[in-house]
């Protein structure tokens, strides 16, 4: 028998396939579709910065003010005891994904600034989140902000969190940063129990016809596995945190190579809009077949066989394969 067990920011898991942040873990009504495909965790949608200060915010307006004072102006706040507020919704979210499910369940805090609102990674504890994923999805614009003042405040921000929780902290980065290896030291010394590789930034698009810039959702291919294989590989042995996979892992082979690689995990959240929650038991099988048929009884064994410190030829995940990869273009053979 086969064993799929791994062990993901010190809890041990089933399976390294976890259905990550997005519409799919945040239906309720698909939670045990999940977790009975196979799914080792469950990563909930974010709850966001802007959220918590909209929410503190309307709270504290309305008890510096009166309500009757302003009220045009609170029409625009949510109404502060309705379920549906932000933050008291997903509150609520966690303690019912928490009490349906075997599984750990991860909430997930999307922010970039430190301050009050990371209190909310303790209220996420406590309505009893296994982990706690703090995303930091960021863009920053100002051309006068250095990369050491952003990586500053992402070190500021993750001892913040840190500092409000006992249960384990995984850190959702995005790819751009010139030293990515140091930044992933930097944040495991701040309190990062894990790294999850990559978020996928959304790029605008412009309409030829209207001129607007438009948002533009889109799916991820496999194609896009191979930035998270590229430094999940880098950084397997150079961090002694937990490594998460995402972006791009739509099958059993994807999800195969990224643990080669080196992830404990392999996250998946496009394919299961795809084709559903019971995508993860076609990842799993194949998976199991492959390791069946070379003859590996545990993921342990496989995972990080092919990270860079493990082949024979560690630069094939440095410049020098860019030279090797830009020169074996033959005319004709390249789609
Ligand atoms: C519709 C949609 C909603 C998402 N919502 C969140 C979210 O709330 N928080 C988060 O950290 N990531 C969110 N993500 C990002 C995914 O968790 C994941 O990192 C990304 O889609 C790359 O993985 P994939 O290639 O498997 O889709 C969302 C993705 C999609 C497509």
């Amino acid at each position: 028998m086969t064993d799929l067990t791994t062990t993901y920011l010190g809890l041990t898991l089933r399976s390294p396939l976890v259905a990550s942040a997005g519409p799919v873990t945040g239906d309720p009504a698909l939670w045990e579709r999940i977790e009975a495909s196979g799914a080792g965790a469950i990563v909930l949608p974010s709850l966001f910065e802007e959220e918590i200060e909209h929410d503190a915010f309307a709270v504290g307006f309305a008890a510096d003010q009166g309500t009757d004072q302003f009220g045009e102006a609170l029409s625009y706040l949510p109404e502060l005891d309705a379920p549906d507020v932000g933050p008291a919704r997903y509150l609520a979210l966690v303690e019912q994904a928490r009490d349906r499910l075997g599984i750990p369940v991860i909430a997930s805090l999307n922010g970039t600034s430190p301050g009050g609102w990371v209190r909310y990674a303790k209220h996420l504890a406590d309505a009893g989140a296994h982990a706690i994923e703090l995303n930091l999805y960021d863009v920053v614009v100002d051309p006068t902000i250095t990369s050491a003042d952003v990586e500053r405040r992402y070190v500021e921000l993750v001892e913040e969190v840190r500092a409000e929780i006992s249960v384990p902290l995984a850190v959702k980065l995005s790819p751009w940063f010139t030293a990515l290896g140091n930044m992933a030291v930097q944040l495991e010394r701040a309190g990062a129990d894990g790294l999850v590789l990559f978020n996928r930034l959304y790029q605008p698009d412009i309409d030829l016809e209207s001129l607007d810039v438009v948002p533009r959702l889109q799916l991820s291919t496999s194609a896009e596995s191979r930035l998270p294989l590229h430094w999940i590989a880098n950084l397997y042995g150079a961090v002694g945190c937990s490594l998460a996979a995402s972006s791009g892992v739509h099958d059993g082979g994807d999800a195969l190579k990224l643990l080669l690689a080196g992830a404990d995990v392999v996250m998946t959240t496009s394919a299961l809009l795809r084709h559903g929650p019971e995508h993860l038991r076609t990842i799993e099988r194949f998976i199991r077949d492959w390791m069946i048929e070379r003859e590996y009884d545990s993921v342990s064994e496989l995972r990080g066989s092919v990270s860079r410190r493990n082949v024979a030829e560690p630069q094939v995940y440095e410049r020098a394969n860019y030279y090797q990869v830009i020169h074996s273009w033959v005319p004709g053979t390249h789609r």
